[in-house]
């Protein structure tokens, strides 16, 4: 399988300033070294407790945050090193739908102009007749039909089930290559998820779209995603293919956050956002250790003294943990 995104020993470091009288300066690595793929037409489900680096890791491969360390590809291009040209093409080519349907349309705008902005942008001369039916027909893409009814319609007339297929029209009418999903659907109503998720299986289906789908909830994450990486305190610690990880997991990070998952209650949100298991305030300083070694079970003196590599366990299994070398 042909790469479309390609993370080469990514690192970001963010600088926060602690205390109120002496103030300190405290590095974060949200991303430690990460290597990761998305093929083509693939769904990378992307997990991890709050502030493992989900969102910044979505946010560098857009190209919308400073490296510290590594490269990005896109279809085999440096996306830190591209020409003006390139750059626009790229932006054409890549899109996010973001976790907030409430917070992330412009309120002013009706539903018409917040879908076809981005595709007036890529498309410069197309003729405004066109330009409708492009947005009726993204529209019906994403099941709000018929279309004629939402295009005056403005964000504050719609539910947030609504406003999320607007969002994801807005994502897809310029055929994007490569999307990323940052919590699609956890500000939902479990009713409601169902229905977004299949829509992005559709659109990868009908446009060949690969896909970041980042989450807390490992159950939606299984249901849309090929493959599932694990992510904690900035980096990968294991990745398999969507049943094998959730079946099998190997990384005691993972077996503790797939434990976590409580018994399905349809009026309960299955959130693994701070597993009991592992609550309590640790980030990222960069250690050379491996990153779960305060909370392991099984640490042993070399977790403390060096970061345990990726490794293959078994048919496209991967994980980075001393227990498995
Ligand atoms: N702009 C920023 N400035 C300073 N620190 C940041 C910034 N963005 C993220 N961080 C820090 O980087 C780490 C990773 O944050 P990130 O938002 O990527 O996590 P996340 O996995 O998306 O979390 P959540 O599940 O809560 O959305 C955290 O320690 C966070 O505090
Ligand atoms: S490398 Fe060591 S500390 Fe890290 S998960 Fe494996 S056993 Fe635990
Ligand atoms: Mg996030």
């Amino acid at each position: 399988m042909n790469s479309v995104i390609e993370l080469e020993n990514v690192t970001k470091i963010f600088t926060n300033t602690q205390g109120i009288i002496r103030r300190k300066k405290k590095r974060v690595y949200a991303l430690h070294d990460v290597n990761l793929s998305i093929g083509e037409k693939e769904i990378l489900g992307l997990i991890g407790e709050s502030g493992s680096g989900k969102t910044t890791l979505g946010l560098a491969v857009l190209r919308l945050l400073d490296l510290e360390g590594g490269r990005i590809l896109f279809k085999g291009k440096d996306i830190l090193s591209m020409d003006k040209r390139e750059i626009f093409k790229f932006r054409e080519k890549t899109e996010m739908i973001f976790q907030d349907p409430y917070g992330s349309l412009n309120p002013v705008q009706s539903v018409y102009k917040i879908i076809s902005t981005p595709y007036k942008v890529f498309n410069k001369n197309v003729k405004e007749r066109d330009v409708i039916e492009k947005v009726m027909d993204t529209l019906e893409m994403v099941g709000l039909t018929p279309p004629e009814q939402y295009l005056a319609k403005y964000p504050n007339q719609l539910s947030g089930g609504q406003r999320q297929r607007v969002g994801i029209a807005r994502a897809i009418i310029t055929n994007p290559e490569f999307l990323v999903a940052d919590e699609p659907v956890s500000m939902l109503d479990v009713s409601l998820r169902a229905d977004v998720l299949n829509i992005l299986l559709e659109s990868r289906l009908k446009l060949g779209t690969s896909i970041l789908f980042i989450s807390h909830d490992i159950a939606v994450t299984q249901y849309v995603s090929d493959r599932i990486a694990v992510m904690h305190l900035g980096q990968i610690v294991e990745i398999a293919e969507s049943t094998e990880l959730v079946n099998n997991p190997l990384h005691p990070y993972t077996q503790t956050l797939i434990n976590s998952i409580p018994i399905p209650d349809p009026k309960k949100k299955w959130d693994t956002s701070e597993p009991k298991a592992l609550a309590g305030e640790y980030n990222n300083e960069g250690k050379n250790e491996c990153s779960f070694a305060r909370k392991c079970p099984f640490v042993m003196d070399r977790c403390r003294n060096s970061r345990p590599k990726m490794i293959e366990k078994g048919d496209k299994h991967y994980v980075a943990c001393y227990l498995y070398e």
